[in-house]
């Protein structure tokens, strides 16, 4: 059996993993889980009445069409996330799939470095250069066909 990369594409040399990256390892933490859902209010208050968590920071990013509420978990986030107009793309997912798991979000030091060491070993990017992100963040996105259908959000804090 042939070692697949993401998005059927093997790897140079039918090797393993690891291949062509040659850098440190890259995520820091686990930055956010992100989970889209329709009605922020309501999600919210079901987190706090399960589980006793609270709103550690909530933001509208129009540039992405979306309101977010970040919930702690210790150093990382649960970010729940629901649209603020009907072309957001997040508006696009609740109506393709539906409410659940979004997008992963890995904490990096460097997202520049970051983006441009996993483009280098095939990850295929979403965002060309790392932009502005909520909290004062920079971040990119990896697209999720080329990724174990996960789409993955470097943040640089
Ligand atoms: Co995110």
């Amino acid at each position: 059996m042939t070692v697949g990369r993401p998005g059927g594409l093997r790897w140079p040399g039918g090797g393993g993993w690891g291949g062509l990256y040659r850098g440190d390892v890259v995520f820091t933490e686990l930055d956010h889980v992100a989970i889209a859902v329709r009605d922020l209010d309501a999600a919210v208050a079901w987190y706090r009445d399960t589980f006793g968590a609270e709103v550690a920071h909530r933001e509208v990013v129009e540039r992405d069409g979306v309101e977010e509420a970040l919930l702690a978990v210790a150093d990382s986030y649960v970010q729940l996330l629901t649209p603020t107009r009907d072309d957001s793309p997040v508006a696009r997912y609740l109506g393709a799939k539906g409410e659940g798991l979004h997008h992963v979000g890995y904490r990096v030091a460097d997202c520049a470095a970051a983006l441009d060491a996993a483009v280098a070993a095939g990850a295929r990017a979403i965002d060309a250069m790392p932009r502005p992100g909520s909290r004062g963040t920079t971040v990119a996105f990896l697209h999720p066909k080329a990724a174990f259908g996960t789409l993955i959000e470097l943040v640089q804090e």
